[in-house]
Order: C-alpha cells, then structure tokens, then sequence
C-alpha cells in the first residue's frame, strides 16, 4: 500500500507555534533549526531581503579599506571609494568568475587573483593583460554589480533588496528609544569573525534574553545582573529589545563621569537590542559590543564579532586599562554562549527535543518568532 505521507513543513509548524498567545508560548519547534528546506527558505525571504550589517563603517575609514562576506549565497564587498562613500558591490570577477577580494584589508585597486583582470574601487573596470584579440572584449562595458549599501548610527548596512524601505526608516523606532547614548560616536576597538556549531536562531535567541545570564555566565558577568532587575517590553515591528540595570561592580558598563548626555537610571542602563534578522548589539554607557549573524548552513552560524568604547571612555588616560578588561571579559562570556548555544543545537538535533514553556523573560524572543513566521510562507 502507498501510503500517503503527511509532511508537515517547518514553516507550517512554526505558525501554529506562534498562533498561541505570549501568556501561553513555547519555543520554537525544532524543525525550524535542523530543516535544510527551512534554512532555503530563510536565504531567500530573509537574508536576501532584509538588511544585513556588515560591521561598523568607522572600521574602514580610509580609501580602499574593504570588507568581503556572504549574503544569501552572494559574495559581497563593501569598499570606501575614493570619493569617500561605502560602496558594496559583488565580489565576483567578470572574467571566469572567481571571487575577487578575501576577508579585510585595503588595496588601490582590486585584482582578481586568477588572471588578473583589474577593477577600480567603483567597480568599472581597469585593466585586462592579453585581451586586445577578442573583438567582442571592451573593458568600458565591464562593471561589478553594485548592492546597496547604507550607514546608520555608524553601522554599515548592505541589502540585495532594491526595494528594500531606507534603514533610517525602518529602524526609526531605535533612534528614538537609544539616542541619548549617542551610539553613532562609539569608536570599535576590535572586530573578529568566527563560526560555531549551532543554528544562527539558537546564536541570536541566546542574545535576546538575559534570562540565562545567572547561570550560563555564572564564572563572568552572572552576579552583576539580576533576574528582577531585567524589563522586556514587547517588541517593535523591526526589532526587539530589552534592558539591565547594572551595578557599580564593572565601572565601564556605566556613564563616565565626563558623559553629562546620560540622566538616571540610564546610566547604568544596558540596552539589549536584536535587530532583526541578525544584528544584535549590546550598548552600555561606556561600551558596546555586537554580533552581526548569518547561516552557514543548518548546524552552523558566521559571526561577525566587534566591540568599543564610547568617547569619554576612549579619551580617558586608563582607556588601555579600560579595553583589555572590557575584551578580556568578552571572551570569557563568548566562551560560556558559545558552550551554551552548542549544547542547544546538539539537544535540538534529539528525537526528544519538544519545545517548553517560554519564561516572562524570554518576551524577545516570542517577537523574534512571530517576525520569523511572518516572512516566511507557511
Ligand atoms: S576569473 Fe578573474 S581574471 Fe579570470
Ligand atoms: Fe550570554
């Protein structure tokens, strides 16, 4: 007997998932962390789609700085132009279609490495050795395909989209709730790239609730953040955030004395905020730190990691002092999530993975999977 199979899709799932109220929610079924058809899905409704940040734009300031990564399956650069604009662009050779660029650096012109077909920092094209016998050949036709590319708040931003709403637009809720700290003159101080063993959503849920923090980062910052002290206010269309008073035991996560902008509360205020799909910021008084995440397959995400200072800290004497306690602590708590968010993705692999109960808590991540379900077709 052929039997008719019921395949029920990740996406279906997911639906019914977040269909339930938040007083009554679970986490999100398993399926949307370990189904290639799934992860397919999100590459082309999401990451093809949204806005995706590559970093922070004070990290290539000088003429022909560059950066190269993948979006949705396309490799891209960002390069500053001589005219002194960030320009993405694909990082594909018009040739035989190599990539181009690798990693982070700066250069005068870009060279493909294969047989050395040239292009200028706008993407038309320079030179080519050997080519005067093809007819068909005329390098003023060549140009690099440009992305879009935009700067907010010091963040540089690339989408594939053309239709995609200004990043100022969208995210002009953001402006409004963390404009006091003046993230825009937060310098970066260090910027890395790694990869783990987990599903990018399970990397980004992980940020968006500060519910673990007791326990997971009990060996770091555990003491310093209270589960009552914590407020997670219901997301906003584009983003989700969240907030922890700190106390006075790490002296950079709170206003410098010079910093007159930040009143009361807010400075000792840390801003959690997870800008969908894949930017996650943590902006204190005295520094920030981000993940900006994309897939790399199911099981594994690419994390570009960075951080700094905001400027009074930066103009302070002890700045030295100040950064390598501040980069030291962020790679021991980086070790605890990565330990963490690792453990997640092996549990969520398990025929008894079953999704629980969310904490009051974990409010973020409710709207990260409301956003999630609603971008993708069920
Ligand atoms: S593939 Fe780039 S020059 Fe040949
Ligand atoms: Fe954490």
């Amino acid at each position: 007997m052929n039997e008719h199979v019921r395949h029920t899709s990740a996406a279906r799932e997911l639906k019914d998932n977040v269909a339930v109220p938040f007083e009554r929610a679970r986490a999100m079924p398993p399926s949307v962390y370990t189904s290639e058809e799934f992860l397919a899905q999100e590459l082309e409704y999401i990451f093809k789609r949204e806005w995706f940040c590559a970093g922070r734009a004070s990290a290539l300031a000088n003429l022909g700085d560059y950066t190269t990564f993948e979006l949705a399956g396309q490799p891209v650069m960002v390069i500053r132009d001589k005219d002194g604009t960030l320009r993405a662009q694909s990082n594909v050779c018009l040739h035989r279609m190599s990539t181009l660029l690798t990693g982070s650096g700066n250069t005068k012109a870009i060279v493909c490495p294969y047989h050395a077909w040239s292009y200028n920092l706008d993407g038309t094209m320079r030179g080519a050795p050997a080519m005067k016998q093809n007819e068909g050949f005329c390098k003023e036709n060549y140009r690099l395909p440009q992305v879009r590319c935009e700067e907010w708040l010091g963040w540089i931003m690339v989408t594939l989209n053309p239709d995609a709403l200004p990043v100022s637009e969208t995210l002009r809720e953001v402006e409004g709730l963390i404009g006091q700290y003046g993230m825009e003159n937060y310098s970066q101080t260090f910027f890395e790239t790694h990869e783990w063993d987990t599903n990018w959503k399970v990397l980004a849920e992980n940020f968006m609730e500060s519910y673990h923090l007791p326990v997971c980062h009990a060996g770091t910052i555990g003491g310093l953040s209270k589960l009552d002290e914590m407020d997670c206010p219901p997301g906003k269309e584009a983003f989700n955030y969240h907030f922890i008073l700190k106390d006075d035991t790490l002296k950079i996560a709170l206003a410098h004395p010079s910093n007159t902008r930040l009143e009361g509360n807010w400075r000792r205020t840390t801003t959690l905020l997870a800008i969908y799909p894949s930017l996650l910021i943590t902006l204190t008084p005295g520094y920030f730190w981000y993940l900006s995440l994309h897939p790399h397959g199911v099981g594994k995400v690419d994390i570009l990691f960075g951080g700094g200072m905001s400027p009074d800290f930066v103009n302070d004497p002890d700045a030295r002092k100040h950064f390598d306690k501040l980069k030291n602590l962020l790679d021991d708590v980086n070790v605890e999530d990565r330990g963490c968010t690792e453990k997640v993705y092996r549990g969520l692999c398990s025929e008894f993975a079953a999704p629980g109960h969310l904490s009051h808590l974990e409010r973020p991540n409710y709207d990260f999977a409301r956003w999630i379900s609603s971008k993708i077709p069920a």
